[in-house]
């Protein structure tokens, strides 16, 4: 039984919606307009730090009752709520009850069913219109509208012995035409290219509104045999139900909001896709050439929700801060690492890494600080380390950057590590590099604890009392509470 008074685990993202809403981390919001409006919006607020999700709707032209839902896994209460955690508000909590299951790959069936929610309504034919459904335009020069940004796509190898779901975004082109990014590497990549090397078409079905469990999964890094829809069943403890996709047979979550099952012909022309606003803040890789994805069907629910996700730099959300720091910790304790006291990623995810822990022996600041470089979690866009003493908070960015100057002496605590992996979506990869596929960088680890053969003779902190400082909130809290 999970924590929260309900069945165990919550079956879609109504249910998630009504039990964010309880908690007033809800806002419904209408006549907002796709055309970069929601993009603003959620921007603005995500950045202002709101704490509440966006539900918008009455959209004109589009199906009756849809809607979008933007900022749904940006406080820790949304992210244990949809992971099934105990909720909470608290950041460390829930960083330490993710760690909790970092390393459980435990896997579930799913159950087939007959019917679901998701066949409401089903468009075939020349009913199929994939326009008729609210895809914002996110960003200025976003190449076009996105549909899918939260979304789950669910594919298969031919023999059917392998199955995935994974987060890659999608671009509206017309009633019929998708864009699937699928990037190289991925499972569905690998999917893709053995129905290619069969000179066969490529089936997939996307799910775009969905308990958020499903999509934090499908977007984690698992081991490409694991299912994630089977993950997500043995996360819930019950089986996800599914129903099969009417062309494909492909599984589809009964209780989704909106599905659209489609393929991709080998030897389709190739169409523009993107640029999109990445999560790094830049544009990133520009467009991209793409086979269309061919849309067969579109099952929805009444009044359908599209769930999006869209980070952006600097502010983490607690889904990127929750998820990666959880991970790196666990990581860095199967690594050996002891004295762990808290690990966060600050901006998102991955470029910034802070890391507290109780000193034990000499050299240990710079082992773990070099271990968080290259551990899978830490490595790929992390561009600084950062190790601090465990009186530092690691979520309070100006009492790091207050450790960071004082406790390190750049001359002696710093280290450059040149060659290191990265991405192609790195900013930062010079026009060389992007030709000759040489997409290493640079990293750069900071030892701001205090140097350890002197740390009890470091010049004592002005730092309150905790016992002080609560007694005098206490006594003086119509003055000292927050507005
Ligand atoms: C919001 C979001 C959007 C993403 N978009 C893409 C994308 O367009 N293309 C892609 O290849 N990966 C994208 N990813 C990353 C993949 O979802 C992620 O690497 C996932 O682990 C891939 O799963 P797979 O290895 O099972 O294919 C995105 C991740 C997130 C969180």
């Amino acid at each position: 039984m999970h924590p929260w008074d309900g069945p165990a685990g919550m079956r879609d993202l109504r249910e998630f919606v009504a039990a964010i809403e309880e908690r007033g981390q809800l806002e419904r919001v209408s006549g907002a307009d796709l055309e970069l409006e929601i993009g603003g919006i959620s921007k603005i607020a995500r950045r202002d730090e709101l704490g509440t999700a966006l539900l918008f709707g009455d959209f004109e032209g589009t199906v009756p009752g849809s809607r979008v839902l933007t900022n749904a896994l940006d406080t820790p209460l949304q992210v244990t709520l949809a992971l099934g955690h105990e909720p909470t508000s608290d950041i460390r909590e829930a960083v330490l009850a993710q760690k909790e299951t970092a390393s459980e790959m435990k896997t579930r069936p799913v159950e087939v069913v007959e019917d679901g929610p998701v066949f409401e309504n089903v468009q075939r034919g020349d009913d199929v219109d994939l326009t008729a459904f609210p895809a914002p335009r996110w960003h200025e020069n976003d190449g076009g509208r996105y549909i899918g940004t939260g979304d789950v796509v669910i594919t298969e190898s031919p023999d059917g012995d392998d199955r995935n779901a994974g987060t890659y975004r999608v671009q509206v082109h017309g009633p019929k035409t998708a864009t699937l990014n699928i990037r190289p590497g991925r499972d569905a990549d690998r999917h893709r290219q053995a129905y290619f090397d069969r000179d066969e078409p490529f089936p997939a079905v996307i799910s775009l509104g969905h308990q958020p469990d499903l999509f934090m999964a499908a977007n984690q890094r698992f081991p490409s045999h694991v299912d994630e829809m089977e993950y997500v069943s043995a996360q819930r403890d019950q089986p996800l139900e599914v129903v099969e996709g009417e062309v494909s047979g492909l599984p589809i979550p009964a209780h989704a909001e909106l599905v659209v099952e489609g393929k991709v012909w080998p030897d389709a022309e190739e169409i523009t896709e993107g640029p999109f606003g990445e999560w790094t803040g830049y544009y990133g890789a520009g467009e991209t050439q793409q086979r269309p994805f061919e849309i067969d069907r579109i099952y929805y629910r009444d009044d359908p929700i599209v769930l999006t996700y869209n980070n952006v730099p600097m502010t983490a959300t607690a889904m990127s801060t929750i998820r990666s720091g959880a991970a790196l910790w666990h990581q860095l304790e199967e690594a050996g690492m002891t004295g762990i006291d808290e690990v966060t990623t600050i901006f998102p995810g991955i470029w910034f890494q802070v890391i507290s822990i109780e000193q034990q022996y000499p050299g240990h600041s710079t082992q773990v600080g070099l271990q968080a470089m290259s551990l899978p979690a830490g490595s790929w866009e992390g561009r600084i380390t950062i190790v601090v003493d465990e009186d530092i908070n690691v979520y309070d960015l100006d009492e790091v950057l207050w450790a960071t100057v004082s406790r390190c002496d750049p001359a002696e605590d710093m280290q450059l590590i040149e060659n290191c992996v990265s991405s192609r979506i790195n900013p930062r990869l010079s026009a060389e590099q992007e030709k000759s596929g040489d997409h290493t960088k640079s990293r750069l680890f900071f030892d701001a604890t205090k140097p350890y053969h002197w740390k009890e003779e470091f010049p004592p902190d002005t730092k309150l009392d905790p016992d002080m400082e609560a007694d005098l909130r206490a006594e003086w809290s119509d003055l000292l509470s927050k507005p």
